[in-house]
């Protein structure tokens, strides 16, 4: 007699939470403002893996940079992010580089994942006067728009759809649940 195939092992230990949403994009495209009204209208918990990552280890971003390289704040970072996702029935938001990270990308695939896409020059303007180690300081403005630029295709390819992140908070995030409503139909 044929077996019935085996369950798929499960890699990663999980609570069977799933976000509600999982927000993505660019520095400055409102992840954490917007998350926060998402998480309220929905009548969900909020969290953002930046801070989150902040309160486990007990530094700041700069500092890790500083410290670990860019390298090291990803690995750090990975593992901060798999864990929520496994773990956290609300809101998500991620740090924007967060997708370049194979393994981060394949925790996204069955994840409803919202992609709020700034222009360089609204983007800039929020993160301007902010410490972004990713920046620089020669010409951080240019090194935005080409960050920008590379990371688009790859906000592009994870996720479930995309929100224009240019308009005020508030309107984002309205934009976003209409949005959802629309995918859970
Ligand atoms: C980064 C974005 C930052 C933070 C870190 C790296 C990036 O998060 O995770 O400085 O690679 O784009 P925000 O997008 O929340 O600013």
């Amino acid at each position: 007699m044929t077996q019935p195939p085996a369950p798929p092992t499960p890699t990663r230990p999980t609570t069977g939470r799933r976000p509600a949403a999982v927000l993505i994009g660019f520095m400055g495209a409102g992840k954490s403002t917007v998350g926060r009204m998402l998480a309220d209208r929905l009548g969900v918990d909020f969290i953002d893996t930046d801070i989150e990552l902040v309160r486990r280890t007990g530094r700041s971003i700069p500092e890790i940079f500083e410290s670990d390289g860019l390298e090291g704040f990803r690995t750090i970072e990975a593992n901060v992010v798999t864990d929520v996702l496994d773990n956290h029935g609300g809101v998500v938001s991620l740090g924007g580089g967060a997708v370049t990270t194979a393994g981060i990308r394949e925790a996204l695939a069955d994840q409803r994942v919202v992609y709020l896409r700034v222009s360089p020059d609204r983007g800039y303007d929020r993160v301007s006067g902010t410490d972004r180690p990713l920046l620089g300081t020669d010409d951080p403005a240019a090194r935005y728009a080409e960050l920008l630029a590379e990371r688009t295709p790859v906000y592009e390819a994870v996720c479930t759809f995309d929100v224009d992140a240019d308009p005020d908070p508030d309107a984002v995030a309205d934009a976003v649940v209409v949005q959802l409503a629309r995918e859970l139909m």
